[in-house]
């Protein structure tokens, strides 16, 4: 199997233009996931860049960052959970509303799910970086650390737009 996490730099790529709204050339995970060879070469790119990291739990958002935290959390033998869209969380759910890239959203977690104490929130692709500070406003709110964020893509227009409160490793800029 590939063991080579620079080789994630090189893959072949798939966009579409104008979706979900006219403006955005969307970066289509898809691609990364239907191709065995991409997709560990992904995994252990994402492994070995969060290496570092203290953590000892993950936050997967929905949808596409359920995947890579659970390929990650194996690859750590640590837990994880999901952060997910509203209505689809048993219990004594907690939600924020935020801003993304296009629109607004809301996401929920179940604080009695989140096992660890140094989280790691892990999505697909980092833009505003709207998503992942709700996350971590809601770890903060049930007395959690947020470590960090982890995500394959990050959308280069974004970057200088940003206001992050926590370090993002991210592994190749779309
Ligand atoms: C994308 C991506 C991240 C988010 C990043 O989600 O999966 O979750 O946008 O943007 P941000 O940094 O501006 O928050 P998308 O809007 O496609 O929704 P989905 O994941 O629910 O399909
Ligand atoms: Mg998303």
């Amino acid at each position: 199997r590939p063991r080579s996490p620079s080789g994630f730099d090189t893959i072949p790529l798939e966009f579409f233009q104008d979706y979900p709204e006219p403006g955005v050339n969307f970066i289509d995970v898809g691609c990364v996931f239907d191709n065995p060879t991409h997709w560990q070469l992904a995994i252990d790119a994402l492994t070995e860049r969060t290496a570092h990291l203290d953590v000892d739990f993950l936050l997967a958002m929905d949808a596409r960052g359920f995947m890579l935290a659970g390929a990650l959390a194996y690859q750590r033998g640590i837990g994880f959970a999901m952060a997910r869209k509203p209505g689809k969380l048993p219990g004594a759910a907690i939600g924020i509303d935020y801003r993304r890239e296009y629109g607004s959203a809301t996401i929920e977690i179940q604080p009695e799910r989140i096992k660890g104490q140094r989280v790691l929130i892990v999505d697909d692709v980092l833009a505003t970086g709207g998503t992942i500070e709700a996350a971590a406003t809601l770890l903060r709110r049930i007395g959690k650390d947020a470590v960090g964020a982890a995500a394959l893509f990050d959308v280069a227009f974004f970057k200088d737009k940003r206001d992050l409160t926590m370090p993002v490793v991210t592994l190749r800029d779309v």
